[in-house]
């Protein structure tokens, strides 16, 4: 399963950055504000995990009280069984029924500047909750009940974040596709949650363009359609108002073989504002989100409610110190395509009543420092981004965050990978003036929320260290035998006991679940099972986790999973492509880049006679990727090779590939068992 083995690296990273009193950065107080506090605090959580994570749950609102805290029968766990309670209530109604509905719960900026500025929109918890229930009976005119798959394919726009808790409100689970996405990861993630509705948009902006979402859903249509799979009904937004004329259609109007296209405003404008949240057990599916896995087909990992809940409202206040009513401004910048969305821009942060910032477009539009005019202009106090924006912000120079005052800022986060120290120092420099502290948040899609992380008033940081886990989490890193190994050893990062935002299961795959999950390291005293991340860490002589990055095959390319197969196949599905073999090698801003060894068929040659493969076929294979799968899976390097390194059992040799793809002079695998070593030599270039 594993194609490279956790490393002993000790990366010589000695600065230590104390976390400063809660006054230094502008809170009146940290919820978590010393290293003692937070020692005592995790002992308890795993002395008496039931009793901690009843104190959390009573922070969300029930609308039947739970029964039992955890039932758990691994790999399975039940949290608050019994309990009754619905995700939009808990994010927008219970504010308005507080008497907060005339707080702002989310603020939007989109991308476009014209004349004035951006358009801004702000959303009060009351006008969500008439937004949410509109749409809630747009949904349950169309015929969605409690239980079915919403897929959600939008820009980031307010209406986006409507659609995610209409859905909830309702009691349907939803599946968002990011925006990022090409037509073929659609129809397969549609087909895969057996999704009969689609909520889009004709459009969305970035970097000044138009990307033609439409377009896209309607081609996903023809292969739903090519198999077998009727959609029924696809609600579109109009953000962009560029699909005109002919082409405009009309509400009800069919498109392929049975699905309905209808105008988001002619729906819900007709659509009355009672529509009461539906009960849903504790553990009724939330949402599926899909992530790539190590073969070819995304996993639709499954999060339920309760248990999310009660994990995303903790982890969001703990890890970025969030009070309702103080004045504070949060603003992730991630899609909420992804989980950091999901969680960090929508469910943690209005389960906290902070207002959330939402932003439509590109860091880079009209200009390099957009961000830093967003922060200065609606004072965010709480930031959260990847390392690989933060490398490109390096990039751009630290000239550009000082045009801007960003005193407001008083928390900064990083997610998604691991982030260089020098990143770190240069986002705690120039962003953070030297005194936010800076929260390396380490989680997956799989774990809901933030497992190891600093908490900002309790614990001293040191640059690309994610420091310690949270209050509940039972991290650790262990052997193949599951044995705790000892300091600044290489190791598996596992979870030994269930949390409340643990993924419940691979959608209809549960074979997946399990041995994805559940089926390499075990406890070696009991025999049960422990959660496998597939990352690779260490932990230093303090105790502090230092993450090394994937295990499995997959691919961090700009803090965004990609699965090696999932290029490929889009790769072979070329015309012109016999075989071929995807690896990661490092990158300076997107931290690793795709490189690509190809080889093609006999047709390339017969139609192409005297032509040696060029820049013109990279480029063909390269868009044809961006096509199928969608950009961000670009190959960086495309390298056509006459054959790939093999084992004589016929395995690729991915590790000699990526030896091959860094650069590395002397091929330092033991090629032994190469089929073919002039392979190799060519691979390498030797004979070019
Ligand atoms: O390899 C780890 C890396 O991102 C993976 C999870 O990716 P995904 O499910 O897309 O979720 C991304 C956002 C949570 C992990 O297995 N990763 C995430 N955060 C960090 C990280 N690696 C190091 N440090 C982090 N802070």
């Amino acid at each position: 399963m594993s194609s490279s083995q956790p490393i002993d690296s000790i990366l010589h990273e000695t600065r230590l950055f104390k976390p400063p009193a809660a006054g230094e950065v502008g809170f009146d107080a940290w919820h978590v504000g010393s290293a003692q506090a937070y020692k005592d605090l995790h002992a308890r959580s795993i002395a008496d995990p039931e009793g901690f994570w009843r104190d959390e749950a009573s922070r969300v609102s029930w609308l039947k009280p739970f029964d039992r805290v955890l039932e758990w029968q691994a790999p399975d766990a039940r949290w608050f069984v019994g309990g009754r309670l619905n995700a939009c209530h808990n994010c927008v109604d219970r504010h308005v029924d507080a008497g907060f509905g005339n707080e702002t719960a989310l603020i939007w900026e989109g991308e476009p500047v014209a004349g004035g500025g951006p358009e801004v929109r702000r959303l009060t918890y009351e006008q969500l909750r008439a937004q949410t229930a509109r749409l809630g009976n747009v949904l349950k005119g169309l015929g969605v009940k409690k239980g079915d798959v919403v897929t959600i394919y939008m820009p980031m726009v307010p209406e986006l974040a409507v659609a995610i808790l209409a859905c909830a409100r309702i009691g349907a689970a939803h599946s968002v596709i990011f925006g990022g996405f090409a037509h073929t990861a659609i129809g397969e993630r549609v087909i895969d949650a057996d999704s009969r509705v689609i909520i889009t948009a004709d459009g969305g902006y970035r970097r000044g363009e138009v990307v033609p979402l439409l377009k896209n859903v309607e081609a996903a249509i023809s292969l739903l359609d090519s198999q077998g799979h009727a959609l029924r009904d696809v609600v579109v937004l109009e953000r962009t108002g560029h699909v005109k004329g002919a082409q405009r259609f009309a509400s009800g109007q069919t498109c392929g073989a049975s699905a309905r296209l209808h105008w988001w405003h002619d729906l819900t404008g007709a659509a009355g504002e009672d529509c009461p949240c539906t009960p849903m057990e504790s553990e009724d599916m939330l949402f599926l989100l899909y992530t790539s896995g190590s073969t070819g087909k995304p996993k639709g990992i499954v999060h339920t409610t309760g248990g999310y809940l009660t994990f995303v409202q903790m982890t969001a206040r703990l890890a970025f110190n969030l009070s309702p009513g103080a004045g504070q401004i949060f603003w992730c910048s991630a899609d909420i395509g992804w989980v950091t969305g999901h969680s960090y821009v929508l469910y943690g942060i209005l389960m906290n009543r902070v207002p959330t910032l939402m932003y439509e477009g590109a860091p880079n539009f009209p200009a390099n420092d957009r961000f830093w005019e967003i922060i200065a202009r609606h004072k965010v106090t709480q930031f959260y981004t990847a390392p690989t924006a933060i490398r490109t912000f390096m990039k751009w120079g630290h000239e550009l965050p000082e045009k801007h005052n960003l005193s407001s800022l008083r928390v900064l986060g990083t997610v998604g990978e691991p982030i260089n120290p020098e990143a770190w120092i240069w986002y705690h420099t120039h962003i953070g003036g030297g005194r936010c502290p800076i929260v390396d948040t380490y989680w997956q899609t799989e774990t809901g929320g933030h497992v190891c992380t600093p908490l900002p008033g309790a614990i001293a940081t040191k640059p690309g260290s994610c420091t310690l886990p949270m209050p509940g989490i039972d991290a650790a890193v262990v052997n193949e035998q599951g044995e705790e190994i000892g300091a600044n050893r290489g190791g598996l990062f596992v979870i030994r006991k269930p949390w409340p935002g643990m993924l419940r299961g691979v959608f209809g795959n549960r074979e997946r679940f399990i041995s994805n999950y559940w089926g390499r390291v075990k406890d070696p005293a009991t025999g049960e099972p422990y959660y496998f991340s597939a990352d690779g860490a260490r932990r230093d002589e303090d105790g502090y986790f230092w993450i090394q990055g994937r295990i499995d095959d997959v691919i961090k390319v700009s803090g965004h999973l990609l699965g090696t197969m999932e290029v490929e196949s889009a790769l072979v599905s070329h015309p012109y492509v016999a075989e071929a073999a995807v690896v990661g090698f490092p990158h300076e801003i997107k931290g690793n880049a795709i490189c690509a060894f190809v080889t093609l068929k006999s047709r390339w040659k017969t139609e192409h006679p005297g032509r040696v493969p060029d820049d013109a076929l990279k480029a063909e294979l390269t868009a044809h990727v961006a096509r199928e799968v969608g950009a961000l899976a670009k190959p960086e390097v495309i390298r056509f090779a006459e054959g790939l390194p093999k084992t004589r059992s016929g395995k690729i040799m991915r590790r000699l590939l990526r030896d091959i793809a860094c650069g590395v002079e002397k091929i330092t695998q033991d090629t032994t068992t190469l089929e073919d070593f002039s392979v190799v030599a060519a691979l390498r270039g030797d004979d070019e």
